[in-house]
């Protein structure tokens, strides 16, 4: 059995970690940090209840690491940039998956631009794995020690993307709109965030700024012409909990519309967890609570439109975290994730 903790396990990430590990065949969950509970974690979750009797721990990472195979950290922007470090100097084979920005972009320079913050040990950055297995990192994953798990906004706006860019197909500026639920936003209520604000509204926020920006672009190769990808990319907040919704408008040549299609298609067929949607468009209420990523595409004149629908807590997080732990610790990349969501 692989051994995990995980560091910051009140929060939406953490709560979604523990209820995939403790369903999962291959793992067993032997810490779970918070610096503000302590009692069972049933307590501040209790559709876990019947499933665990595992209690918060104030812990510290680097005190976890030797007796843990894989920490996950599911805490804010900073607290892993921190404290990776330590961790994987304490014991030479423990594994790290950040579920935070702290380890996606490429410099300290990129992280103070785009986080607000010096980053404290920039020189982890190039051993970070961007963990994106359904677009091109699978084999960097199966020997990562350090995994950056990409944001929610970014892995289904690199879903519809990636295909096209691969191919070279690419001819311009691509547009994404990604609409996202409000549990994107963490556990903590924030003015934006606090239910009578977010039901019934419907809004744009950071519009061409966002944080995820500068991780798609750097996963993505270079459009046709070779010259840098460029992405217009605007965040929508909806009033639903979970889900994250994309509509990508991609400009590809005349004549190449099919072939664009196809690259899609063909990229995923053999995905387990991304569904070609065959009729109609995907909704976010498929995915919800799964690890699935339902995509479409649609050729136009000049342009296909892919639309994506995920989880943001499950393919967008703590499902591919745990995917990610899959691959990183040598066990069935789908073990512990094959599961429908609730559909309703
Ligand atoms: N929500 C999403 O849809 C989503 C998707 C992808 C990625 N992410 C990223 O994943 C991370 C976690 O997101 P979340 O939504 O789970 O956030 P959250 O609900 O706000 O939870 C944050 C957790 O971190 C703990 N924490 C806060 N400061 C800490 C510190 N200094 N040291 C140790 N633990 C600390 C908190 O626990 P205590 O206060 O009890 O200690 C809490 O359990 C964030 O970086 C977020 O950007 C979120």
């Amino acid at each position: 059995m692989i051994r995990a903790a995980i560091v910051g396990g009140t929060g939406y990430g953490g709560m979604e970690l523990l209820r995939w590990l403790l369903a999962h065949p291959g793992v067993e969950v032997g810490a779970i940090t918070s610096r503000t509970q302590d009692g069972p974690v049933t307590d501040h979750h209790p559709h876990l209840r019947g499933l665990t009797t595992l209690a918060f721990t104030a812990e510290r990472a680097v005190d976890l690491a030797k007796e843990h195979d894989v920490l996950f950290f599911a805490t804010p922007h900073g607290v892993c940039a921190k404290e990776a470090a330590d961790v994987l100097e304490a014991d030479a084979d423990v594994k790290v998956v950040d579920l935070s920005g702290d380890h996606r972009l490429d410099s300290g320079a990129a992280y103070a631009e785009h986080y607000g913050k010096q980053h404290p040990h920039p020189e982890r950055l190039a051993e970070a794995v961007y963990g994106t297995p359904e677009c091109g990192a699978r084999e960097a994953l199966r020997t990562a020690r350090l995994v950056a798990n990409p944001g929610c906004h970014a892995y289904a706006s690199l879903l519809a993307l990636w295909p096209l860019y691969r191919e070279g197909l690419v001819t311009g500026r691509s547009t994404v709109c990604s609409v996202t639920g409000s549990s994107g936003s963490g556990a903590s209520p924030g003015a934006g965030t606090h239910h009578p604000e977010r039901f019934g509204n419907f809004k744009a926020y950071k519009p061409l700024k966002h944080q995820h920006v500068p991780e798609i672009l750097l996963a993505l190769d270079a459009a046709a012409d070779g010259s840098p990808a460029v992405v217009d990319f605007v965040p929508h907040s909806a009033p639903f909990s979970r889900g994250i919704h994309v509509t990508a408008m991609v400009p590809v040549a005349p004549g190449t519309e099919t072939a664009a299609v196809e690259a899609v298609r063909t990229t995923y067929a053999d995905e387990p967890f991304v569904r070609l949607v065959p009729k109609g468009t995907p909704e976010v209420r498929a995915v919800a609570g799964s690890n699935f990523a339902d995509v479409a595409v649609t050729p136009g004149d000049g342009v296909v439109c892919v639309t994506v629908a995920i989880d943001n807590l499950g393919k967008g997080m703590a499902g591919t975290a745990v995917q990610n732990m899959n691959l990183v610790c040598g066990l069935e990349e789908t073990a512990g994730l094959l599961v429908p969501g609730a559909g309703l």
